[in-house]
């Protein structure tokens, strides 16, 4: 059994790539989830050339059991798990007569309810290593757009409020377990998630993902009695 081990979704690209390659760096054996197996197998291919010991499995987490089969996955390879990282997310935009519902459905079953089924399948193996060593991390990707609600990305920003809420609730009721919980709110960060604006707001105007991979090694260094519920990324210039 590795000494640490975590399990990230999302992991194949933008902030979820980052994040995992930070947690390699910081000692953790990695499950790299995604959707895409070709775009995840390079990615796994990526973090092991940097000498991380790498476990991806592709999956399509707005299915309830896809979720249950990655976390029975990694607890088959590894036997423990430190940290968990919901990276994974979608965000369509549209005007509010135009909304279509299974896109809603979409950014509903991944951006929040795939976060609350891998809190559920994961409890268990969180709840051992926040007895161990009362330091286990759950890290959530929200947004700026869950602090300050987004015209034409209206239901994304639901969900991402949504994410705020569910991330303070769990760390009222596992933080004694020693399984702290954190919602990271960013605005553009430089991933493909943001090509889409790329035009109006330069690519190096917005935030990197290094920073926020950064803010996930300054969590793991905090010590057990430290929980920080929120961190909000915002560019110069944007308000809430
Ligand atoms: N970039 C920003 O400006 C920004 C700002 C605030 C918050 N966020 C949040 O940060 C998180 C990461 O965003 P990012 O910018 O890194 O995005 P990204 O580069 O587009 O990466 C999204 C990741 O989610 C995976 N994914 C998408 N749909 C999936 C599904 N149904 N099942 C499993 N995996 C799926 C993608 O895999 P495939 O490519 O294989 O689908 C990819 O690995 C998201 O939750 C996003 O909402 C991003």
């Amino acid at each position: 059994m590795p000494e640490r081990a975590a399990l990230i979704t999302g992991a194949s690209s933008g902030i979820g790539l980052a994040i995992a390659t930070a947690l390699g760096e910081e000692g953790h054996a990695l499950t790299v989830v995604s959707r895409r197996p070709d775009k995840l197998a390079d990615a796994a291919a990526e973090l092991r050339a940097a000498g991380h010991e790498v476990h991806e499995v592709a999956a399509n987490l707005v299915d309830e059991e896809e979720v249950a089969r990655v976390v029975a996955a990694h607890r088959e390879r590894y036997g423990r798990l430190d940290v968990l990282v919901n990276s994974a997310g979608v965000g369509v935009g549209s005007a509010v007569a135009d909304i279509v519902t299974k896109r809603v459905d979409m950014q509903l079953d991944l951006n929040l309810r795939a976060i609350v089924l891998f809190y559920r399948e994961c409890a268990a193996l969180l709840r051992a290593a926040g007895s161990e060593h009362r330091n286990a991390l759950v890290v959530n990707l929200s947004s700026i757009s869950g602090k300050s609600g987004q015209p034409w990305l209206s239901v994304y920003s639901a969900t991402k409020a949504a994410v705020i809420a569910w991330t303070e609730a769990m760390n009222k009721e596992l933080a004694a377990d020693g399984i702290k919980s954190v919602a990271l709110a960013p605005g553009f960060v430089d991933t493909p998630m943001t090509e889409f604006i790329r035009e109006q707001v330069k690519p190096e105007d917005m935030i990197k993902t290094a920073d926020i991979a950064e803010a996930v090694r300054f969590l793991l260094r905090t010590s057990p009695s430290c929980v920080v519920p929120e961190i909000v990324f915002q560019r110069p210039g944007e308000t809430l």
